[in-house]
């Protein structure tokens, strides 16, 4: 534990220690799973109800950080409009979580992107929402 104080964030420790909106929500009105080119996925589900997102929740097969980056971010994107939630960048979330290890800056990304990605899902079936029951995950 002290040796994770040296090199991240109490916000850090405490979100990858106790995630946040972690697991998935049944029928999304956004969904995307992304992975990175570090071999992690993540995977963001979003509830959406006049253009707010009123939950979302993520899950993610990867480290520490992009459990930490995949709970900001779905804090960060709760009870904001689909349009400002989709300008939540990877530099956003990094200063939410008081900062990550430079070699661990791009989990911030991978979260900031699946989002972006869920949100042009939720886009992509807002007009016909009757065909993401045929749509394969
Ligand atoms: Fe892959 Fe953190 S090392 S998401």
């Amino acid at each position: 534990m002290e040796d994770m104080k040296k090199v991240y964030s109490e916000k850090t420790i405490d979100l990858f220690l106790k995630p946040r909106n972690l697991g998935e929500l049944p029928t999304p009105d956004g969904f995307a799973r992304v992975t990175g080119p570090c071999g992690d996925t993540m995977e963001i589900y979003l509830r959406v109800r006049d253009s707010r997102i009123i939950n979302a929740s993520f899950w993610t097969d990867g480290c520490g950080p992009s459990i930490a980056s995949g709970s900001m971010v779905t804090e960060m994107a709760k009870q904001t409009t689909v349009g400002e939630a989709q300008r939540i960048s990877q530099q956003d979330v990094l200063t939410a979580l008081g900062g990550l290890p430079e070699e661990s800056e791009h989990c911030a990304l991978l979260a900031a992107n699946t989002l972006k990605e869920a949100i042009k899902d939720y886009f992509a079936y807002k007009k016909e929402p009757w065909k993401r029951s045929y749509h394969r995950q």
